[in-house]
């Protein structure tokens, strides 16, 4: 294999892939290694262009840590976290879309009672969510894991918060016998992606703002069903048409409803303050196979 050259390159590379025994894998890096080179040859990239693509790639890496994954952003903001989640979850007329999990979910929330308030102390708008689990033919799914977490009023997860030491925003449940899950929270508000890094960096070059709409994180599993990743967006939020990430649907938008002081809160209390409610049904796909 000598003299190579732009026109030879390509067949070079997945010559030398021919042997892997993973059939998959060999489909994967090959169109990779075809797409990579396209690319290049499309841009007709200059080496100056070549080392700039990998300070950027090298500092995403070095970005991240245990709690900071700038490749999930990069990932999201050029849309590819969108397109697999949707190639992989064609919409269903049954089921709750899926949409993109984000950069912010944590392992090991606190595990909290029906009722409880997840907010752990941060400011905001009280917000009361009222939520139920159903599977296709409208069974109720008891016992289902549900995995919440969301920004503060101030549009900060907890994980962006160094000083704290306990979650906030942050919270698992388990539904009940009718599929039940309530718990108190404050009211989300739209928040720019981290644009501290290179992905920041990537968006301001590029023009493009970094903003979300308000939303609510949700992850459910139950035994039998399809785990569900989405969101559920505020209404009238600035941002619905123009999400950093692309993962707003049309479905997903929730019915954010504003109550005055003085009113009857879910939990039976007068609400001393306005506060919020957030009714809304999630429903699983079952597991194939
Ligand atoms: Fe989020």
């Amino acid at each position: 294999m000598r003299n190579i050259n732009e026109h030879t390159i390509t067949e070079a590379v997945l010559r030398g892939m021919a042997g892997c025994e993973s059939e998959r894998l060999k489909e994967v890096m090959s169109a990779l290694v075809r797409h990579l080179h396209d690319f290049a040859r499309e841009v007709k990239l200059s080496e100056a262009e070549w080392e700039a693509g990998i300070r950027f790639l090298t500092a995403t890496g070095q970005k991240c840590d245990d709690k900071r994954q700038e490749f999930i952003l990069l990932s999201d903001t050029l849309g590819l976290s969108t397109l697999v989640v949707a190639q992989n979850h064609p919409v269903s007329t049954q089921a709750t879309e899926a949409t993109v999990f984000g950069p912010f979910y944590v392992e090991g929330a606190p595990q909290l009672p029906q009722g409880a308030d997840i907010s752990g102390g941060a400011a905001g708008e009280p917000l009361f969510v009222r939520a139920t689990v159903h599977g296709p033919k409208g069974e109720a799914v008891a016992d289902a894991t549900v995995n919440v977490w969301q920004a503060d009023s101030e549009g900060l997860y907890d994980v962006q918060r160094s000083a704290l030491e306990s979650a906030q925003g942050r919270a698992l449940f388990r539904t009940d016998a009718q599929g039940r899950l309530d718990f108190r929270s404050k009211l989300p508000v739209p928040y720019p992606i981290p644009t501290d890094g290179p992905v920041g960096g990537m968006l301001k070059a590029l023009e493009r703002h970094p903003w979300r709409p308000a939303h609510v994180h949700f992850m459910i599993e139950a035994p039998d069903y399809q785990t569900l990743i989405t969101h559920v967006f505020r209404d009238g939020d600035t941002y619905l048409d123009s999400d950093a990430v692309y993962g707003v649907r049309s479905s997903l938008v929730g019915d954010f409803r504003a109550h005055p002081a003085g009113s009857q809160a879910p939990d039976g209390s007068t609400a001393a303050q306005a506060f919020y409610t957030l009714d809304f049904d999630f429903v699983l796909e079952r597991a194939s196979g």
